[in-house]
C-alpha cells in the first residue's frame, strides 16, 4: 500500500512561474491515494487557475480566508487539523519570509500557523534571490523549526539566468513528503558528538580549537527530523540544543568520553564530529595564574581517543568518524578509519574555502571500510548531514 493512501495533504501553491508544475504534484499525490486540498495564493492565480486543480483533485480549491465551503466549519482551522502534511510547492521568497516571521495575511499563511502538520517546502525563484542572505536566513530559521526543504536545483530559469532556483522535480518532492510521513530513521538510536573540547590550563584559560558545533548539530537535527532517537554529546558551543534530541553538555575530552561510554549501549550508530583536543595540560593551575616576566612552560599529556575506545568495543554499532585534514586527505582519513575500527569516515579538508570549522558549508568525501567512496561537492552542512544519514541508512538496510 502506498504511504500516501488515506493521507490528507494540503498543497499550497504560490506565485511563481513554476506554479504549473504543482498540477503534476497534485495529480501524482491524488493517484497515489492521498486526499489533496489545494490552496492558491492570489499571486499563484496569476499563473494557474483553480479549475486545473479542481479537475485533478476532484475537490474544492481554496483561495480566500473567509470562504467557508462547509457551513458549520471554520475552513482554515478544519483543514489545519486534518492535514498530515502541508506541502508548499512552489514556494516564493515572499512566502518563506512570511512563514519565518509568522505573518498570517491570507489563507495559506494562516493555515501554516494553525496546523501542526509537517511542513515541506519546495522553493523556486531567481538564483540571486535564492542566494540572498535574507532568504538563506529564512530557510535556516524554518529548518531549525523542523520544516523539510526540497532545495531548488540548477538549470535555465524562466528569466533566462542559469543557476540554482528551479523547482525540484516531482519525484524528489514526493520523496520528501513520503519521508516526512514515514521517517526513514524511525527506531534507530543515534549518538552524535559535536563541538570542541576545552582543556583547562587555569581558572580562566584553556586549550581548544575553532569548532563551532555546526556540523554535529546539523546531523543531530537532521537525524531527529528523520525519526531517529538522538543523543547529542556536545562540547561548549553557542548553538541552541536541537529540539527533539537529548543533549548532554561536557567540557573536556575525558568528560566527553565518559558521556559517550554511558550512552554507548543505547546507541545503534555513533557519529563523531567533535574536534576533541588530543592533549591536555598535565596540571591545572588553581585560580588564575598571575602574569609574570618568566616563561611559562605547560606540559601536555595525551587525552583518551574517544572513537578508538568505542571502536575497541564495537559490537553491532555502526561507527562513523570525521577526519579533519589539511594534507593527504584521503590517505590520512583511511588510516584513521582503519586504526579506530570504523565503518565510515568523513574526510574533511579543513583548509578549503567554505569547508571545515565554523562555516555553514562543507566539502567532504565519504570513505567506507570496504573501500568504496563518495565525494560530495561543496554544500550546506545540513545537506552533508542528509547525504551522510542516507549512506548510513543504506548500510543499516544491508545488514
Ligand atoms: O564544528 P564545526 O565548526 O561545524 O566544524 C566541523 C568540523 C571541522 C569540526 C568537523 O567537520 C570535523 O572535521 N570533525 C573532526 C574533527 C577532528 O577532531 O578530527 P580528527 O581527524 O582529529 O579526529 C578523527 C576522529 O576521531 C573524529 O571523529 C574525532 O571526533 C575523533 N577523536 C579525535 C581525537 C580524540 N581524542 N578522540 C576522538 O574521538
Amino acid at each position: 500500500m502506498s504511504v500516501f493512501e488515506g493521507k490528507h495533504i494540503l498543497l499550497g501553491v504560490t506565485g511563481s512561474i513554476a506554479a504549473y508544475k504543482a498540477a503534476d504534484i497534485a495529480s501524482k499525490l491524488t493517484q497515489a491515494g492521498a486526499e489533496v486540498d489545494v490552496v492558491l495564493t492570489e499571486h499563484a492565480r496569476r499563473f494557474i487557475t483553480e479549475i486545473t486543480f479542481r479537475a485533478i483533485t476532484r475537490r474544492p480549491v481554496l483561495i480566500d480566508l473567509f470562504d467557508e465551503p462547509e457551513e458549520r466549519q471554520i475552513a482554515h482551522i478544519h483543514l489545519a487539523k486534518r492535514a498530515d502534511v502541508l506541502l508548499i510547492a512552489p514556494a516564493t521568497a515572499n512566502i518563506l519570509a512570511k512563514l519565518a516571521y509568522g505573518i498570517a495575511d491570507d489563507l495559506l499563511t494562516t493555515l501554516a500557523l494553525a496546523t501542526q502538520a509537517k511542513l515541506v517546502i519546495a522553493p523556486a525563484m531567481n538564483t540571486v534571490m535564492w542566494q540572498h542572505p535574507a532568504i538563506q536566513e529564512n530557510v535556516r530559521i524554518l529548518e531549525e523549526r523542523g520544516a523539510r526543504f526540497v532545495y531548488p536545483v540548477e538549470g535555465m530559469l524562466a528569466c533566462g539566468d542559469v543557476g540554482a532556483g528551479k523547482l525540484a522535480d516531482t519525484p524528489t518532492i514526493l520523496q520528501a513528503v513520503e519521508e516526512v510521513l514515514n521517517p526513514p530513521l524511525r527506531g534507530v538510536r543515534v549518538l552524535v558528538t559535536a563541538g570542541p573540547t576545552e582543556e583547562p590550563i587555569d581558572a580562566v584559560r584553556h586549550i581548544s580549537n575553532p569548532s563551532s558545533g555546526k556540523m554535529g548539530y546539523a546531523i543531530a537535527e537532521e537525524a531527529v527530523r528523520q525519526g531517529a532517537e538522538v543523543t547529542l554529546v556536545t562540547g561548549p558551543t553557542l548553538l541552541e540544543p536541537p529540539a527533539g534530541a537529548k543533549t548532554v553538555c561536557v567540557r573536556t575530552a575525558e568528560q566527553m568520553l565518559d558521556a559517550c561510554l554511558q550512552m554507548y549501549d543505547q546507541a545503534d550508530v555513533v557519529i563523531a564530529t567533535a574536534a576533541v583536543s588530543d592533549y591536555r595540560p598535565a596540571e591545572v593551575w588553581q585560580g588564575k595564574r598571575k602574569k609574570g616576566e618568566q616563561e611559562w612552560t605547560i606540559r601536555l599529556v595525551p587525552n583518551p581517543d574517544i572513537l578508538r575506545t568505542l571502536g575497541a568495543r564495537k559490537g553491532k554499532h555502526i561507527l562513523v568518524g570525521f577526519a579533519a585534514e589539511t594534507e593527504e586527505l584521503l590517505q590520512n582519513a583511511q588510516t584513521k578509519l582503519r586504526e579506530k575500527n570504523l565503518d565510515l569516515i568523513v574526510a574533511n579538508d579543513v583548509s578549503q574555502e567554505g569547508s571545515g570549522f565554523r562555516t555553514d558549508t562543507n566539502r567532504v568525501t565519504l570513505l567506507w571500510a570496504d573501500g568504496s567512496q563518495q565525494a560530495l561537492p561543496l554544500m550546506s552542512k545540513r545537506e552533508v548531514a542528509r547525504h551522510l544519514l542516507e549512506a548510513i541508512r543504506q548500510k543499516l538496510l544491508a545488514r
